[in-house]
């Protein structure tokens, strides 16, 4: 049998520890060792990005790493956001305007999207789907979620909920 590695990490600011096997991928071991469930596995190849976390400030599609890869690193998830006012408005903004239809890719989505808004907090609608050009949704409702993440930056912008970034203004780097 492979003998398991151990991974020191740090995950949603919290210190963590994988133990894995030398092959166990970034996003089971966050799921068996860290609790993280926010971590979806779909296509496991690096097609459809519902397994996107951020590994060291960036989008990573944590099917395609070895949980031993990020020794040393920060590790974040949606897990991350909650409690955070700015994001449940928005993902309040979501569910009402039912963007989302099973909801499995939504995870992967938001992290991206967070990102993005880090860079651009108000991002045109071509910024927003060339951001998110690379999760798939298995229900195909990419028209209802854009449709919806604009309608909602709108309205949080509206009643001055939507904060800017300190970064505003620069284009996304990707
Ligand atoms: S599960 Fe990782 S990209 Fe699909
Ligand atoms: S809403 Fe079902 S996969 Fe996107």
């Amino acid at each position: 049998m492979t003998e398991s590695l151990t991974t020191t990490v740090t995950v949603n600011g919290q210190p963590a520890t994988l133990v894995a096997e030398p092959r166990e991928s970034l996003a089971d071991a966050l799921r068996r060792c860290a609790g993280t469930r926010s971590v979806r596995l779909g296509c496991e190849h690096g097609a459809c990005g519902a397994c996107t976390v951020l590994v060291d400030g960036r989008t990573a599609r944590s099917c395609l790493m070895l949980a031993a890869q990020v020794d040393g690193g920060e590790v974040r998830t949606v897990e991350a956001l909650v409690g955070d006012a700015r994001f449940e408005a928005f993902v309040d903004g979501l569910v009402q305007r039912n963007a989302f239809q099973c909801g499995f890719c939504a995870t992967g989505m938001l992290n991206v999207m967070w990102e993005l808004f880090g860079e651009v907090p108000c991002p045109t609608e071509e910024q927003l789907r060339s951001r998110l050009s690379g999760n798939l949704c298995r229900c195909t409702g990419y028209q209802s979620i854009v449709r919806a993440v604009v309608a909602t930056i709108e309205e949080l912008t509206s009643t001055g909920s939507w904060l800017p970034n300190p970064t505003s203004g620069q284009e996304p780097s990707r």
